[in-house]
């Protein structure tokens, strides 16, 4: 942090992928009410999501962050939140039990609803309008009103992630996440016996160690947490305005916390060293990431870090590399090496999905299961080959039964893309392709973990 950060202190930053708000008096007046508005998360947790990223970097967890690209306001029901925490739980168990490690559970919701785009306009017939920047911004439908951008477009975003928020909070502390409903979170399982089948033999796995563990007398009731669960929020920190209102002091501590969501993360397109994006991120306490695509060098990953992290704090970077498998092999050993040389810590995160976008021959923008899971094989791989910790995963993902990935033990081909294609930004995998995937890493953990006990034996 340089001694000259405000809150505000972005707004003297070169800064790219920002909308141009043509009423700034209206844009001034949402800016306020946000400003006046209840935080979102409290800063207490933000801070021990930070020491449960310190244990992951530490290589004693695993974070699973996933859900939409884009949240929309069209989509906005109960049902769509429950699926995706449900489908959460689910790799949650799978990850647990196949590995043996605590996973931290990171939602890409309430409040994930910005984007960067590659053209800043787009043309249609010869009619050229402001390019679709996500539902805090502005309308997806190709009209001039629509596609103006819209100040009170974010606070209709903010009150859409209070209520996300206070259902994720319901669903993780009300009951809905205890273990003895491992069973019950199936129920929306429809169409896929092969992972439904899976996830069920997982369950009653649990359910027979649950009984003997309850025989002993350790319960739910004696041990909070069987019956609840740590569930936190993220976005990318793009919309620096929003983020901006939305930063306090905490009282407890004098330090500035980002309200919005419990960690935030600067994109591939936002994160030069000397825009905004990064100065403001620089400033505030919480856990934080970046996306890490393949032309960053290790030079660059460095002065990243360090400007971001210049105490080495546990837990504060998250560097999320997206690269595609084969540019992952390439690149990745050079970026850790120099992270293990300079006595770094981060948690290594591997996106899979935005190198692997391309179109369908159908015109659908999708992305194949198997090249998702061979980059997820190939970070693995090149972890196990540095002896360090694979750390976690960073999924598009829903829990509803889309077709927008091709490919998976649903086996969804080019020509079913259209039959559910919902999303409003890039495709995402279904709560099925979401679950396998859980299996696959889930086996490349304990992989991991064998490789870590027969190294200590061998040394001892
Ligand atoms: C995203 O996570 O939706 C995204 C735009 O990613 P990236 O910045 O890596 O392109
Ligand atoms: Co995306």
């Amino acid at each position: 942090m340089t001694s000259a950060w405000t809150r505000e202190s972005w707004r003297t930053k070169p800064v790219v992928q920002l909308p141009e708000y043509r009423d700034q008096d209206a844009l001034k007046s949402a800016e306020q009410r946000l400003s006046a508005f209840p935080p979102l998360v409290f800063a207490g947790e933000a801070r021990s999501l930070k020491k449960t990223l310190g244990d992951v970097a530490g290589g004693r967890g695993f974070l699973l962050q996933g859900g939409d690209c884009a949240e929309s306001f069209a989509e906005f029901h109960p049902d769509n939140i429950r699926d995706t925490f449900r489908v959460m739980l689910q790799m949650a168990v799978v990850l647990t039990f196949g590995a043996a490690v605590p996973i931290v559970k990171l939602g890409r919701m309430a409040g994930q609803f910005a984007k960067p785009r590659s053209a800043s306009t787009e043309t249609i017939d010869g009619v050229e309008l402001p390019s679709y920047r996500g539902d805090m911004v502005n309308g997806m439908a190709f009209t001039p009103e629509e596609r103006e951008p819209d100040p009170e477009r974010l606070i209709q975003a903010y009150n859409q992630s209070a209520a996300t928020l206070n259902l994720l909070r319901a669903f993780s502390q009300g009951g809905y996440a205890d273990l003895q409903k491992v069973h019950q979170w199936t129920l929306g399982f429809v169409g896929d016996s092969a992972q439904a089948e899976r996830y069920k033999d997982v369950a009653d796995r649990i359910q027979e160690a649950l009984a003997f563990m309850e025989a002993c007398g350790i319960t739910g009731a004696v041990v909070p947490s069987m019956r609840e669960t740590d569930f936190y929020t993220s976005h990318e920190s793009l919309l620096l305005p929003y983020e901006e209102s939305l930063t306090r002091m905490d009282s407890t501590s004098g330090r500035w916390y980002a309200c919005s969501a419990h960690m935030l993360w600067i994109g591939e397109r936002t994160r030069q060293l000397d825009h905004a994006h990064v100065e403001f991120l620089s400033g505030v306490d919480n856990p934080i990431g970046f996306k890490a695509g393949p032309t960053i060098d290790p030079d660059d990953l460095l002065k990243l870090i360090d400007t971001l992290n210049p105490n080495n704090e546990a837990g504060r970077i998250t560097v999320i590399t997206r690269m595609g498998a084969n540019k992952l092999q390439d690149h990745l050993p050079k970026l850790i090496q120099a992270v293990e040389r300079e006595g770094r810590t981060v948690v290594w995160s591997c996106d899979p999905m935005h190198a692997n976008t391309v179109k369908s021959d159908s015109g659908y923008k999708t992305r194949r299961f198997d090249a998702i899971l061979e980059e997820v094989r190939a970070f693995f791989a090149v972890h196990r080959g540095e002896g360090t910790h694979a750390g976690g995963v960073h999924f598009e993902m829903t829990g509803q039964d889309v077709t927008e990935c091709v490919g998976g033990a649903q086996a969804i081909t080019d020509a079913s893309l259209g039959d559910r294609y919902h999303t409003h930004c890039d495709p995402r995998l279904n709560a099925s392709q979401a679950l396998e995937l859980a299996f696959l890493v889930s086996e490349m953990l304990k992989q991991e973990r064998n490789a870590a006990f027969t190294a200590a034996a061998a040394a001892s």
